[in-house]
């Protein structure tokens, strides 16, 4: 069926468009209906039964396709490839579920995972899905402290880690940062199980840590546990605008109809095919392209350990899509950027026989036209943008692959998907004519597989997006619709900025910063760079009196980020100045002063209390280099 038929069908009849969606799902006991007006704001097939490992798992086995690829496991980092059929899959989640309701984790109970790239962070996900405990995945890249605030925060039963992860050039060893993360953490779990891998073995704690691979020997298999439609599936922190991260809940039953529904009608994957995501278990994409979606679709998964570039070369991609006969295929443009200015001509892609690729996914951050451009010209596929958020669990807006391609608007991740309803607002939240900028603003409800609430935190989550513009999810981006409905996504409303195609938080970045002994009020903006979209450049006023050297402070804190937040928040640059520009009424003009940092026309605000302030700024700011060269 063609798209507008697809989404007519779904808005002349949302619950019959669901519950049709519904039956690509095996239950233990159907839903009897598919919206349920209940919870801050509505849930989905909240009566039905159902296990999600089941569905990822165990229906290919009995259905005979035991033998199938779920599983290929390509390591840039150690040279090595290992396959997992459906059916090893599902001897070794029903281990390791074993392995966790023997030490008495059940439905409902959390467990925090803390793992690199590799088979055994997608088989902890499902085996806490298998018995209906409630998986946080924390991604590597963030410090011992921000393991600390999410164990705090779900105050999980138990812990899934690896004793190290991968990078270029260095071994991260988890396990060291896991130990540090329990001892800042005023929750104590009862089990820390760890996967030991030979690059670096982790001393363990006798009587606490338990060593993964001996525990999964003797393990006795565990069964999928129905639970209700609406049991966590999962939590997933984002940032916000604090320090605090926001924990994104994900209903089961929604999720699970969801991701059958997007990846053969988005991505184009069935059983069999071969998707090749290449994010992290630790984001978003990872949980539902990586590790739910394309096994839920019976399809083979690419789990990837390595950069774009560098392991070892531009042409990882394409020798990975080669090697396994890859379909989809989906990245953040920052990837492709890398891969561009390693290969502008894409001298490695002519190397690979890439025929059984149909189509480059983008999302993460926005896919400039430079790059969509590139790729098109050298892969020639269609390259598709796609929106979609944390919060959302699959897109919003994209160009339906499975169900036929639209034409390609390039700076647009085309249309919406079914399921949401996308408008545009102006400030007193009514919706504003085509072609014109405004917040971007999805009508309640929202679809299934998408959060129904924040973990422990109701009222943040009202507060957060659904306050602002009554009777809407407020997305936090701003943007524009135009005549014939491509969505346009320019800028965040708010003080998260996108680096890498990671989600931070300036405001996150400034507690740090404020910690400081030195610093009396500092300003983190999100400024652009030409790899990572965004990078966060930090503005220092220090305290009368201070004597330590400016230059000395920078260092201090970028390494104190580093420390606080972790590699990830990739804070390298920040400048001392004597005072920020203000409002009269006292707020910091961070997007003025982004705007001077990138190189933009810059008007006064009307509202400034002094403007010979931005002057000094501009100083400043030139002196680290911004605006930099494009
Ligand atoms: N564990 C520990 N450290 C990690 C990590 C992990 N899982 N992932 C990243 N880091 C560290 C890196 O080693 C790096 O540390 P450094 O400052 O010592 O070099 C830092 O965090 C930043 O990493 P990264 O964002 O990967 O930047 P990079 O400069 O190493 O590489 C790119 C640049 C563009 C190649 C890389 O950012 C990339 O592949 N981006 C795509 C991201 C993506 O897929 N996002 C998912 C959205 S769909
Ligand atoms: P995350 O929750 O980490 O997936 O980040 C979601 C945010 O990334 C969105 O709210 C957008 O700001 C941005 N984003 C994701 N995909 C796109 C896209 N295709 N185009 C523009 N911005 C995007």
């Amino acid at each position: 069926m063609a798209y507008q038929d697809i989404y007519a069908g779904w808005q002349s009849d949302p619950e019959g468009f669901w519950m049709e969606a519904s039956r690509a799902i095996d239950w233990t006991h159907p839903p009897s209906r598919a919206f349920f007006d209940q919870g801050p704001a509505g849930e989905w097939f909240s009566d039905g039964m159902v296990n999600t490992c089941w569905n990822a798992i165990d229906r290919h086995v009995q259905a005979g396709h035991g033998d199938r690829l779920a599983v290929i496991h390509d390591s840039a980092m150690t040279g090595k490839v290992e396959r997992l059929t459906y059916a090893q899959l599902q001897d070794q989640v029903a281990r390791l579920a074993g392995v966790l309701a023997a030490h008495g984790v059940g439905k409902g109970d959390r467990v925090i995972i803390y793992m690199p790239m590799i088979p055994q962070a997608l088989q902890a996900m499902l085996a806490c899905a298998r018995i209906g405990a409630i998986h946080s995945v924390v991604f590597g890249g963030f410090a011992a402290h921000e393991l600390a605030v999410r164990i705090d925060d779900a105050r999980p039963k138990a812990i899934l880690a690896a004793s190290c992860g991968l990078e270029p050039n260095r071994v991260v060893p988890y396990k060291p940062l896991m130990d540090q993360a329990l001892e800042e953490a005023a929750h104590k779990p009862t089990l820390c199980l760890v996967h030991q891998r030979p690059e670096c073995t982790a001393a363990m704690t006798e009587g606490r840590d338990l060593d993964w691979d001996e525990a999964i020997a003797t393990a006795t298999p565990a069964d999928c546990v129905p639970v209700e439609g609406n049991h966590p599936a999962y939590i997933l922190y984002t940032s916000g605008t604090t320090g605090q991260p926001k924990g994104v809940v994900r209903h089961t039953a929604g999720h699970l109809v969801a991701l059958a529904w997007s990846v053969p009608h988005i991505y184009d994957i069935g059983p069999g095919d071969v998707f090749f995501v290449a994010s992290d278990v630790g984001w978003v994409v990872g949980h539902s392209y990586i590790v739910y979606g394309p096994l839920i679709a019976g399809a083979t998964t690419v789990i990837f350990e390595g950069k774009p570039v560098g392991t070892p070369d531009a042409g990882t991609f394409w020798r990975i899509i080669a090697d396994h006969g890859v379909k989809s295929f989906f990245t953040a443009p920052t990837a492709i950027r890398a891969v561009k200015r390693d290969d502008p001509d894409g001298a490695l892609i002519g190397q690979h026989d890439l025929s059984s690729l149909k189509a480059l996914f983008l999302a993460g951050e926005r896919a400039d036209p430079d790059t969509i451009t590139w790729a098109e010209d050298r892969l020639n596929i269609p390259v598709i943008d796609h929106w979609w958020q944390t919060e959302t669990g699959w897109p919003i807006a994209a160009n339906p692959l499975g169900a036929g391609l639209l034409p390609i608007r390039k700076g647009s991740p085309s249309v919406p998907m079914p399921g949401y309803h996308i408008d545009v607002l102006d400030e007193a939240g009514h919706p504003v004519a085509p072609g014109t900028l405004g917040a971007i603003a999805l009508r309640l409800p929202l679809p299934p597989g998408t959060l129904p609430t924040l973990w422990n935190a109701e009222a943040r989550f009202r507060k957060a997006y659904l306050d602002h513009f009554p009777g809407y999810y407020e997305t936090g981006d701003a943007g524009y619709v135009d005549e014939d409905g491509y969505v346009f996504i320019m800028a965040r409303t708010d003080d998260v900025i996108n680096v890498a195609g990671h989600r931070l938080s300036t405001g996150a970045m400034e507690e740090v910063l404020s910690s400081h002994p030195a610093v009396a009020e500092c300003a983190v903006i999100g400024v652009v760079n030409t790899l990572k979209g965004q990078a966060p450049v930090g503005l220092l006023c220090l305290k009368k009196g201070v004597t330590t050297p400016p230059d000395q402070v920078v260092s201090q804190v970028v390494a104190l980020v580093r420390d606080r937040i972790g590699p990830v928040a990739a804070f390298k640059t920040a400048c001392v100045v004597d005072r920020l520009p203000k409002t009269r009424s006292g707020k910091i003009l961070r997007a003025t002063m982004a705007k001077i940092a990138d190189g933009e026309e810059v008007k006064t605000p009307a509202t400034i209390d002094d403007p010979a302030i931005l002057d000094e700024i501009r100083t400043a700011l030139a002196g680290v280099g911004y605006p930099c060269e494009r």
